[in-house]
This record gives structure tokens, C-alpha cells and sequence, in this order.
């Protein structure tokens, strides 16, 4: 596992924005996991505004979010694909049909978390995956407890997580379930870049450094894992 600290949020997004850059130059037809939160906000503005100037970054490329809520459609603000759409999808050439997200209204969910593993199969495979962490360590929507070898699943979210993320939901009804690519999902990705920015999450931090591996605190997965940035701020 890398490490790479920064002084600034600024400084942790424009690392990760050309890390991000690096990948599409590298391949153009990379296939990213992509995270939603705060955290990668920085990351998406400047990728945005690099490829909105030079309007081909993404011909090729392919993307699949780690995660979605469930039981709420794309027009929710409050949803993953709002934020996909909001963030990065409408301000660059990202073919939608190949800009995947766990469909959380789809009527049989077990079966639509199939197609999500089936659909990253048949790109390929994910080649780099970002991910933001948790305060309580969680990746995705992996919570403490979830099996490192687990696959895309409908997941309960916990407490914590749920108030961590009530700000989009104006009527405090955040979902109580999601989607989320599993551990052995992530795992598979080629490459992993973790960014780590916001209050909170010292302990979470102070933990990854310590090298653990433990189930109870699902990022200590990614020691598992031969090529891990870890940009911090
Ligand atoms: C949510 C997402 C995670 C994200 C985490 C941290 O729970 N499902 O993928 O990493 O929040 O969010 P933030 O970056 O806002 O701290």
C-alpha cells in the first residue's frame, strides 16, 4: 500500500484528478470503479474541467459506481445516479449505456446485482477503481462485518452511515438498503486509489496505517491487494 499525504483538499483532488487522467491516457478504454461522497467531489471538478476542453477523454471509456441506494429512482437527489449525472456525466462525452450504476428500483434486486457482476465481466474487468472511506472504515457500501470475498448484494445500512449521509435526503428519509459491489468486487480491480479526506476519519486513517486485516473494518481488505494508493488529507 502507497501512501501519499497532502496539505490541502485541493492538493489530495489535483493528485487524484491526474491519477484519474493517467489512467484514460493510459488506456483509453480503462474501465473505472467510481465513488460518490464528499471526497471525490474535487477529483470529478477537475477532471471536468480538463475533458469538457479537450471533449474526448471518455470515448471509451467505461464506468461502474460501487454503490447505489435502494428503493429511490436516478431523479432523487438524493441518489448516486443524481450525483453521477450532476458531477460527471453530463459535462463529458461518457456514453450513458456505458456508465453503470446499480439500478436500485429495479423490481428484483438480487437479480440486478447479478447483471451489475455480469456487466463488469463482460468489460473486462475493472482496471482502476477509486474509492472513498467511511468513518467506520466502510468501502462502498461494505459496513463493518461484511466477508472480504463478498460480491455485489443488496446490504443494510448501518445507523451511522445513514446519518453520515442524511444531507441529500431533505426529508431525513435516507434508505435504510443499497447496492454495493462487494469486497471481492473491489478486490479484483487492477489498481485501487483510496481517498481519504474529511472530519472523522482519523481513527479509520490510524487504523489502515496500522496494517490490521480484519472484517470489522473493511478497508484493512485493501492490504490484501498488490497495487493501493492511499492519497490522505
Ligand atoms: C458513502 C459511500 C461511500 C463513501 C462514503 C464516504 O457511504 N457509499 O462510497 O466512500 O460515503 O463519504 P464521504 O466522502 O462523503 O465522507
Amino acid at each position: 500500500m502507497k501512501w501519499e499525504a497532502f496539505a490541502s483538499y485541493d492538493a489530495l483532488s489535483a493528485r487524484a484528478a491526474e491519477l484519474f487522467l493517467n489512467a484514460i491516457h493510459a488506456d483509453p478504454r480503462v474501465v473505472f470503479g467510481l465513488p460518490t461522497g464528499r471526497t471525490p467531489l474535487g477529483m470529478y471538478e477537475r477532471v471536468v474541467a480538463i475533458c469538457s476542453r479537450q471533449y474526448h477523454c471518455f470515448t471509451e471509456v467505461t464506468t461502474f459506481n460501487l454503490d447505489e441506494y435502494a428503493g429511490i429512482s436516478c431523479e432523487h437527489p438524493g441518489s448516486y445516479c443524481s450525483y453521477m449525472r450532476e458531477h460527471l456525466v453530463e459535462h463529458v462525452d461518457l456514453d450513458r449505456r456505458r456508465a453503470h450504476i446499480p439500478d436500485g428500483t429495479a423490481p428484483d434486486l438480487e437479480a440486478e446485482c447479478e447483471h451489475y457482476e455480469h456487466e463488469i465481466r463482460r468489460a473486462g474487468g475493472l482496471g482502476i477503481t477509486f474509492l472513498g472511506l467511511g468513518r467506520n472504515g466502510h468501502i462502498g457500501f461494505n459496513e463493518p462485518g461484511t466477508p472480504f470475498g463478498s460480491r455485489t448484494r443488496v446490504v443494510s445500512l448501518t445507523a451511522s452511515t445513514r446519518t453520515a449521509n442524511a444531507a441529500l435526503f431533505a426529508d431525513g428519509h435516507v434508505p435504510h438498503d443499497a447496492i454495493t459491489m462487494g469486497i471481492g468486487t473491489i478486490l479484483e480491480s487492477k489498481s485501487i486509489v483510496l481517498l481519504v479526506s474529511g472530519t472523522g476519519k482519523e481513527e479509520a486513517v490510524a487504523r489502515l496505517r496500522g496494517g490490521e486485516i480484519n472484517e470489522e473494518f473493511p478497508a484493512s481488505a485493501l492490504h490484501l491487494h498488490g497495487d493501493v494508493t492511499v492519497l490522505v488529507s
